[in-house]
């Protein structure tokens, strides 16, 4: 494809990119989305049924045995090209921050250093009682207890019905407000609040990218909206400042 020149000009000039991604980021790695994952043994629930706090009072051990075996499966596969564009941009542009939505933890797997999880990450597990994230827990307890109060522990991702955390989310504004350039990658920007974030470059005066196989209804806010996977047209955006 090529890249619009007005798209070089600013990825040239700029001193801050900011990423923001989605389900479609790790598309081409082959993450089973959130949905797909209901397969085998987990086709007769809901992902819906699964992922919220309710859920989880009612029975822990379900809950807990569904995201080992997401957990498990995404330990599986590896970034793709589009993440490895996002770490080489690293090299080439004065600060890169990632903000993402995806729970897979790749972009950190792939090398990136600024990495704002909006949604959490399923590596990491999480007191239920007291939301203080714990490093070493029992495998053979299903689910595990929290070695400082007893509770049960739980994937630190957001659930349906919970708040996203604060901290991150006022990261994520500062960065998507203060940009030179926001790429918008693989997400359909229709899940709030964080779907509001790309927003906040538009108004800020930043030049706004959408890289996505499909239109989306963000596409028309943006300066420029690249039609195809992020694995490849990623690669290519970069050509520019070579
Ligand atoms: N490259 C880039 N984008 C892609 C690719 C690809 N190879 N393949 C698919 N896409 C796009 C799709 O066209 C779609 O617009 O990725 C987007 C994925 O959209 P969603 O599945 O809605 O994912 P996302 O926007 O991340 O959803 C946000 O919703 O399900 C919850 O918590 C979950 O974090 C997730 C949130």
């Amino acid at each position: 494809m090529d890249i619009p020149v007005n798209l070089c000009n600013r990825l040239k000039a700029a001193r801050h990119v900011v990423a923001f991604t989605g389900a479609g980021m790790s598309a081409e790695s082959g993450v089973p989305t959130f949905r797909d994952s209901q397969t085998g043994l987990w086709s007769n629930f809901r992902a819906e049924d699964l992922a919220t706090p309710h859920a989880f009072l009612k029975n822990p051990v379900i809950v807990w045995q569904w995201y080992a075996s997401r957990r498990e499966a995404i330990s599986k596969v590896q970034p793709n090209r589009g993440h490895l564009a996002l770490v080489q941009l690293q090299t080439m542009i004065e600060k890169v921050t990632v903000v993402t939505q995806n729970i897979d933890n790749l972009h950190k797997r792939a090398g990136q250093e600024i990495v704002v999880e909006l949604h959490g990450n399923i590596e990491r597990v999480k007191c239920f009682e007291e939301n203080r994230v714990v490093d070493r827990f029992s495998p053979d307890e299903v689910p595990p207890t929290c070695p400082f109060c007893g509770g049960l522990l739980r994937p630190d991702v957001v659930w349906f019905g919970e708040l996203l955390p604060a901290e991150e989310f006022k990261r994520a504004e500062d960065a998507c407000g203060q940009c030179d350039v926001l790429l918008v990658i693989g997400t359909s920007g229709v899940v709030y609040p964080a779907a509001a974030l790309p927003q906040l470059a538009v108004q800020s005066g930043a030049y706004v990218v959408e890289v996505n196989p499909e239109r989306t209804p963000f596409s028309r806010h943006a300066d420029v909206s690249l039609q195809g996977p992020s694995g490849k047209l990623l690669p290519e955006i970069l050509e520019c400042l070579m």
